[in-house]
């Protein structure tokens, strides 16, 4: 005898009358991983074992349903619900009067939550419901597991509200469908997120909002602007093939007609009445079998008579409006679904990252203050995988963030949050394709750590000489995009300058071959320098060509306290004029920044034993044969006299050194200590200097009394980290919140001195207004 689920999965998309037998049968496919559809009050679900990855996977297969979208879990009661995510008071309240009934919860995930975490898509919350339809309780209780179910149909498209609805357009991909006859309410579950303080109600649907306003006070409701809060209310969505005219008074003879009220208007080639009797909750039980029937394709549209906003009213005219706004290609999940495939194709399995878990450290940035969302990352292998990867996502109109290392402090490697970019991580591309020591270049792929070049270099008795904090795992084609600065650019330059050579995929996937090795070339326009700090904007940088240098031979370095700022900056000038070009390294710190370092990070002294408001770090490097300590101890000492140094001291050794460094390199983490800090990354002219932090200093202090400016960095280049810490014992989030107010303030002065916003860290994300604002330098005269 052959087992009853064997046969059906067999015979695919079976219609079966709910009775014991089904349900037995529904019950053992759904464990075995199967799709159930199946009936509740509002629509029907399109239902896998929620627990079971595979089974959730197979439903956005079967839909089309892009990733990023998350599914509501359906369980028996409250109990149950309280399980899997984290049931508070509020929740019980809304439990105890809407379930079981149309109503999803959005709430946090437990600890210890089995769900599969595809159900979130990514987000710590979850979307639960009780249903109310004794099909859907019964095969709840046989099958012995929560349920995933979103509607059952294609993406995009008319929910189904009859069992052949689900046969019509999902019956190949469904195991089986249970008929439960046509859906009661016929308009999908209210979502309201409960995860945060205020509720926010995601999607209207059947427990009307001023039914919840009741119950629990104030909700909050998402709009387009509201980040994250709704994955999946795309604005094209509910569907049909023909174009849906809403708020129609009059209709044409090409035209179907979906009337409500007494008064229909006449005329039309065929007509649907929600409700003669003009009452939203018949209508919205009729609306999506009345849109299929008037979904014809003889005819050139469907005309809707308005509805009132009323109860159910409002989700249906939410469903209208979906249904009729113009449908973007992204949406249209096939095509979604096609390109990950397509994609899929190009980089192989080891390419393509569509699992939450392995996706979400690609999607947040750093430091914690942006989250993105995106279908997939794809890691590719090679130039050829790239430049095929982005030619599908241009014709397929998918936008591309190209991404390194992740540590940018801007996020210009963090998709939005539409979910509509895909992330193109180039991690994998990681060889260093050639050494050339006659040439004093390497050729490297966009992957390549920055630490591994500085290596590869110092193995052929080379020097790489970009060398910032996040050397660790930053990666060569993101140094390249924001043109990276660090802590030797007074010496060598920035990225910008070590560059020969560039290859890059263009927007349209095509591969730009500037890779060359010259040190001289002036054949026409320069066009690498366009991609160099583009920040991705104009093409996908795959390899260099870098520049190398000797390797330094000889070293010394002098922590300097400096009576004031104008004088640090004539001692940068006097050192200079006695050694030249051997001053790698002149970098800032304010006396705050220095004591925040001695009271919260360890292992740091204080290198001088008395007090002083302003240090330099002074750090020389030159060639084989030339003693940098004696100069160096000359020029400190002329300005000790002089009154320029109150008091210095040159490292004896290398530990000595690496102690002044520990000090610069734990400016920012001291910070952290205090509270919270707004930070700007300016340049000025190095002369003026001294003249922007007093003015900027003292426009912030009559902005906001007792702010603790910790203004540091590469004065030797002019790039100052002007970071200010919160007054002390003041509220860290009403400070923080003044973020923008703040910059504005500081940015004003910097525009003032011809300056520069943002000196080495780009505009990501985060200066994008920032950068608009200062920007227009243009004249007509
Ligand atoms: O009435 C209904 O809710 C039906 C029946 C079958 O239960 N289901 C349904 O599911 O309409 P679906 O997948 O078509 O719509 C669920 C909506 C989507 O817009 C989704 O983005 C949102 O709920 N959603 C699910 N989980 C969420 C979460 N954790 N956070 C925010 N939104 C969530
Ligand atoms: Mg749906």
């Amino acid at each position: 005898m052959t087992d009853p689920a064997d046969q059906t999965l067999a015979v695919r998309g079976r219609v079966a009358r709910p009775n014991a037998v089904a349900y037995k049968e529904a019950g053992a496919l759904l464990r075995a991983g199967g799709l159930v559809a199946v009936p509740t009050e509002t629509v029907y679900g399109l239902g896998a074992d929620a627990t079971n990855d595979e089974a959730v996977a197979a439903i956005f297969e079967a839909k089309g349903r892009p990733r990023f979208n998350p599914l509501i879990v359906h369980v028996r009661d409250a109990e149950t619900a309280a399980r899997f995510v984290v049931f508070d008071d509020r929740a019980k309240t809304l439990a105890k009067r809407f379930w079981p009934g149309p109503l999803s919860l959005v709430l946090r995930r437990t600890a210890d939550c089995s769900i599969s975490l595809l159900c979130s898509a990514g987000l710590e919350t979850l979307a639960v419901r009780v249903p109310d339809h004794p099909v859907a309780q019964a095969l709840l209780r046989t099958a012995g597991c929560p349920i995933a179910a979103p509607s059952a149909n294609p993406a995009g498209a008319i929910s189904p509200t009859r069992a052949e609805h689900v046969a019509e357009s999902l019956g190949d991909k469904v195991d089986l469908i249970l008929d439960g006859g046509p859906c009661p309410v016929g308009i999908e579950s209210t979502v309201l997120d409960i995860s945060g303080e205020t509720p926010v109600l995601l999607r209207p649907g059947g427990v009307p909002i001023e039914a919840l306003i009741k119950v629990i006070g104030p909700i909050d409701v998402a709009s387009a602007e509201t980040p994250n809060a709704s994955p999946g209310m795309l604005a094209s969505h509910y569907a049909p093939r023909l174009p849906l005219r809403l708020d129609a008074h009059s209709v044409r003879a090409d035209e179907a007609l979906l009337a409500f009220g007494p008064a229909a208007l006449a005329g039309a080639a065929v007509t649907e009445n929600l409700s003669r009797r003009g009452d939203v909750k018949e209508a919205a039980a009729k609306l999506f079998a009345a849109l299929r029937r008037l979904d014809q394709p003889d005819l050139t549209g469907i005309a809707a008579m308005p509805i009132p906003e009323t109860g159910l009213g409002a989700a249906i005219n939410d469903r209208l409006r979906r249904a009729s706004a113009p449908r973007d290609p992204q949406e249209e999940t096939s095509s979604e679904g096609d390109l990950l495939s397509q994609i899929g194709a190009v980089v192989g399995d080891k390419g393509l990252i569509t699992d939450p878990d392995a996706m979400a450290p690609h999607l947040l940035e750093l430091r914690g203050r942006f989250q993105g969302q995106a279908p997939c990352v794809v890691r590719p292998a090679s130039t050829a995988e790239v430049a095929e990867v982005v030619r599908l996502c241009a014709e397929a109109g998918t936008p591309v963030v190209p991404q390194g290392g992740n540590t940018g402090l801007v996020a210009g490697g963090i998709p939005f949050e539409d979910g509509q970019a895909i992330v193109l991580n180039l991690g994998r591309m990681n060889k260093i394709r050639g050494i050339d020591p006659a040439n004093d270049t390497i050729t490297v792929e966009a992957g390549c750590i920055l630490h591994d070049v500085q290596q590869a270099a110092e193995a052929a008795d080379r020097l790489f000489p970009v060398s910032l904090g996040a050397e660790g795992s930053c990666q060569i084609g993101g140094n390249i995009s924001t043109n990276a600065g660090g802590i030797q650019v007074l010496r060598y330059g920035n990225m910008r300058e070590q560059i020969l050579g560039l290859e890059v995929v263009l927007p349209d996937g095509r591969v730009w071959e500037g890779l060359r090795a010259l040190r001289k070339d002036n054949t026409g326009y320069d066009l690498k320098q366009l991609f160099i700090g583009a920040e991705g904007t104009l093409g996908v940088i795959t390899a260099a060509v870098l520049k190398l240098y000797p390797r330094p031979r000889a070293r010394a370095s002098a922590f300097a306290a400096v009576r004031d700022l104008d004088a640090a900056v004539a001692l940068l000038g006097r050192i200079r004029a006695a050694v030249g070009d051997a001053v790698t390294s002149f970098e800032l710190f304010p006396r705050l920044g220095i004591d925040l370092a001695l009271a919260g990070v360890p292992d740091t002294q204080d290198p001088l034993a008395d007090r002083y408001d302003w240090y330099v770090l002074v750090e020389l490097t030159g060639g084989g044969g030339s003693d940098l300590g004696e100069p160096l101890e000359t020029a400190l000492m002329a300005a000790l006299e002089d009154g320029l140094v109150p008091d210095a001291t040159i490292a004896a050794n290398q530990a000595q050194t690496d102690a002044f460094w520990r000090l610069r390199e734990n400016m920012v983490e001291a910070q952290k200590n205090a509270g919270g800090s707004i930070k700007h990354d300016i340049a000025v002219p190095v002369s003026a200097v001294p003249a922007f932090i007093a003015r900027a200093s003292a426009a912030i202090a009559a902005l906001i009394p007792g702010i603790r400016p910790v203004p540091f960095g590469h004065l030797g280049d002019g790039n100052i980290h002007f970071n200010l810490t919160q007054p002390e014992g003041a509220d860290k989030a009403a400070y923080l919140a003044r973020w923008e107010e703040v910059n504005r303030v500081v940015h004003d002065i910097v525009a003032e001195f011809s300056g520069s916003i943002s000196a080495e860290h780009g505009i990501g994300r985060m200066k994008v207004d920032e950068n608009r604002h200062y920007s227009r330098r243009w004249r007509s005269s």
